[in-house]
C-alpha cells in the first residue's frame, strides 16, 4: 500500500488552525496484520483528536521522508526468531547503516508486539525505539511491549501517546479510544477473550503406518457462532496442559490440588487453574526470570545474564524440570505468579467457508519428543491429538491475517510453496478456488519426509489436478533417497517456467517453517530470478522487493 495522508479534521468540526495543528506519521511493519490494524486504528483516533496523520507500511516509506517528519508513531512486530518483520527490514537497516541521518527534529514513540516464549521478547521493537532515540529523536511516550494478547496494552499505548501530543497541541484528546477501530457492534461475538466452543466432528492421522510424523487433520463444527473466516486466516486454540505434568508440578512443589487460587475468571482449585489457565511448557524466559527473582538463586541469574546459556537452558525444558533443578518452597499463589498465562495457538486454517460452511479444518503437527529425562508434548497439539475427542469442544476464535491473502483478481495465477503443514492454506486456496469458480491458474510445491506415508491430502490434489482447478504440482519427499530433496530443488529444476509464471504476473506463497525453510525458498526464488531474467542479484532483490510491495509475495511462516 501507498503512504495515504489522510487530511486534517477536528472532532469538533472545525478546520484545525494551520500554524498549530499537529502531525503524527504512523509507520507500521507487520507480519500478520496486527501492527497494520492497529496502526489504522491510531490513525482514526488522532484524526479524531485534530491531528494531521499520515500511514504507511514501513515497507513503502521512503526514508527521504524521515526529514519531513515531526512526531513518529512506530509499530512493529518481531519475529520469533528476533527479527524485524520483511516489511520494516529495509527501514531496520537504514536507521542501523552509516547513512541514517540526526533525528533531532522527532518526537516519537515505539509500541511492539512479541511472544514472551521467546527469549528476544519484542526485540525488533526495542531496536526501533533504541536506535531512534541515538539518532537523537525524543520519545513523546514510553514504549510498550505487548505480548501476543497485545489489545489492552497496545490500547493503553496509544491513549498515552495521544494524550501527550494532546498537552503539546491545541487539540483536545478524542472523547473515546476504541480497541479495535470497530464500533461494539461490528466486534465479532467471539474472540480471543471470549472463544467459541467448536464441536470436534472429524480426527484424522493422516500420516500413515510407520511414519516418523504425526500430523492430525481436525474439523470442527462452527455452527451458531456466526464465526468467519477467509482463506490465508488463522484459527486461535486453546489447549489443556497434560494431566502427568500438573501431577509432577503438583508432587515437586507439595502443593494441594484442590486448594482455592485465583485462576482466569474467578477462584477455582489449583489443579484446574494449573490445567487451563497457565501455560507449563514449554519452558518461557519470562517464567524462567520471574522464577530467579522469587528463589534468589545465583546459578539461575548467570544463566538469564548469558543468552546463549538462557537458550540452551529453556530448549527442551518445562516448568517441571525448573521445579525439580532448583528446588524452593512455594506457594500456590508463587507458583501462579511466575506462570505465563495460557496463550492459545494459532494454526493456518485448512479449509475455506465458500466449500465447508459452518464448519473449519485443521493440520496440526503433533509435537512428541523425550528430554531431562521425560516425555515431552506440545501443549496444543497433544491436546488435540490426546486429549481431544470427536463431539468434545474446543476452544477457538478467528485470527485474521490480512498480509496472506489469494489475489482479487480471480484469474490471477499463484504459485504455492508449502511443506509439511505449510500445506493447510493452500488447501483452503483451493477449496476456495474450485467452490468460487475462481480460474486462475495454480501451482503447488510440497515436501515432506516420505512418499509412502506423508503424503498430506494426496487423493485431493490429484483431484484437483483431474479438475484443472491445481495446474501443476511439484513434490520432494526429503527422505526417500540419499540426498536431501526439498521444495527448492523443485523450484530450481522449474527455475524456467517458476519466472514465465512471474512474469505472467503471478502471486508468490510461502507457508511453513520460518528458520530454515523460508529463508531457503528466498534465495532460491531470488536466485531463480537473477539466472532466469540474466540479471544480477541486486537487481534480483528489486525484483522481489517490487513483488512485496504489490501484495505478490506472501509469507505465513512459523
Ligand atoms: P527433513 O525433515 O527430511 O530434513 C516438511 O517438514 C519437510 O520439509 C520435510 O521433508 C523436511 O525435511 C523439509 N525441510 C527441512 N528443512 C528444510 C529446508 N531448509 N528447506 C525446505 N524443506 C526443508
Amino acid at each position: 500500500s501507498q503512504s495515504l495522508p489522510l487530511g486534517v479534521t477536528t472532532n469538533n468540526g472545525k478546520v484545525a488552525d494551520a500554524v498549530t495543528t499537529q502531525k503524527l506519521t504512523i509507520l507500521y511493519g507487520t507480519h500478520t496484520g496486527n501492527c497494520e490494524a492497529l496502526a489504522r486504528n491510531l490513525a482514526s483516533s488522532a484524526k479524531a483528536q485534530g491531528l494531521e496523520v499520515e500511514i504507511s507500511d514501513m515497507a513503502s516509506f521512503k526514508t527521504r521522508d524521515l526529514k519531513k517528519i515531526t512526531n513518529l508513531a512506530v509499530l512493529v512486530s518481531t519475529h520469533g526468531i528476533g527479527e524485524p518483520p520483511m516489511q520494516a527490514e529495509e527501514l531496520y537497516h537504514f536507521l542501523h547503516s552509516k547513512k541514517a541521518p540526526d533525528l533531532s527534529h522527532i518526537q516519537f514513540s515505539v509500541l511492539s508486539l512479541g511472544d514472551s516464549s521467546y527469549v528476544d521478547f519484542c526485540q525488533t521493537g526495542k531496536e526501533f525505539d533504541a536506535i531512534l532515540e541515538k539518532l537523537g529523536a525524543q520519545r513523546i511516550s514510553p514504549r510498550v511491549d505487548c505480548d501476543v494478547d497485545y489489545e489492552e496494552d497496545a490500547a493503553k499505548w496509544q491513549e498515552e501517546l495521544l494524550k501527550s501530543m494532546a498537552k503539546h497541541s491545541n487539540a483536545t484528546p478524542a472523547v473515546e479510544i476504541k480497541n479495535n477501530g470497530e464500533t461494539a457492534a461490528s466486534q465479532p461475538k467471539y474472540s480471543r477473550k471470549n472463544p467459541f466452543e467448536a464441536t470436534i466432528l472429524e480426527k484424522i492421522n493422516l500420516n500413515g503406518k510407520g511414519s516418523s510424523k504425526e500430523t492430525i487433520h481436525l474439523e470442527m463444527s462452527l455452527e451458531g457462532s456466526g464465526l468467519q473466516y477467509e482463506p490465508g486466516d488463522a484459527l486461535g486454540v486453546y489447549g489443556t496442559n497434560s494431566p502427568s505434568l500438573i501431577e509432577g508440578v503438583l508432587k515437586t512443589t507439595n502443593l494441594s490440588d484442590t486448594q482455592l487460587v485465583q485462576g482466569h475468571n474467578g477462584e477455582k482449585p489449583l489443579s484446574q487453574a494449573l490445567t487451563y489457565d497457565y501455560e507449563l511448557s514449554p519452558l518461557s524466559s519470562v517464567t524462567l526470570s520471574k522464577y530467579a527473582q522469587l528463589t534468589g538463586s545465583t546459578r539461575l541469574q548467570n544463566i538469564m545474564a548469558d543468552n546463549e546459556k538462557l537458550l540452551n537452558y529453556l530448549h527442551g525444558r518445562d516448568l517441571l524440570d525448573l521445579l525439580k533443578e532448583f528446588p524452593y518452597k512455594l506457594s500456590a499463589t508463587d507458583l501462579l505468579s511466575v506462570l505465563r498465562k495460557n496463550n492459545p495457538r494459532m494454526y493456518s486454517i485448512a479449509s475455506s467457508q465458500a466449500a465447508v460452511e459452518e464448519e473449519v479444518h485443521l493440520l496440526v503437527s503433533v509435537v512428541r519428543y523425550q528430554a531431562y529425562g521425560r516425555h515431552k508434548e506440545g501443549l496444543c497439539s497433544a491436546t488435540l491429538a490426546d486429549r481431544f475427542r470427536v463431539d468434545d469442544k474446543v476452544k477457538v476464535f478467528v485470527d485474521k491475517n490480512t498480509r496472506f491473502k489469494l489475489p482479487d483478481d480471480p484469474q490471477a495465477p499463484i504459485i504455492m510453496i508449502g511443506p509439511g503443514t505449510g500445506v493447510a492454506p493452500f488447501r483452503a486456496f483451493m477449496q476456495h478456488r474450485e467452490a468460487c469458480g475462481h480460474e486462475g491458474n495454480s501451482w503447488l510445491f510440497f515436501g515432506d519426509r516420505n512418499f509412502t506415508t506423508d503424503f498430506l491430502y494426496q487423493t485431493e490434489w490429484q483431484q484437483y489436478l483431474k479438475a484443472g482447478i491445481l495446474t501443476k504440482a511439484d513434490v520432494a519427499f526429503s527422505r526417500d533417497q540419499q540426498q536431501k530433496q526439498y521444495v527448492q530443488h523443485k523450484m530450481m529444476d522449474n527455475g524456467k517456467e517458476l519466472y514465465d509464471w512471474l512474469e505472467n504476473g503471478a502471486h508468490f506463497y510461502i507457508c511453513g517453517d520460518a528458520k530454515q525453510m523460508a529463508k531457503d525458498v528466498d534465495r532460491t526464488l531470488k536466485a531463480i530470478i537473477q539466472q532466469q531474467g540474466g540479471i544480477t542479484l541486486e537487481k534480483a532483490e528489486e525484483y522481489v522487493k517490487y513483488l512485496q510491495l504489490s501484495n505478490r509475495y506472501q509469507t505465513d511462516i512459523y
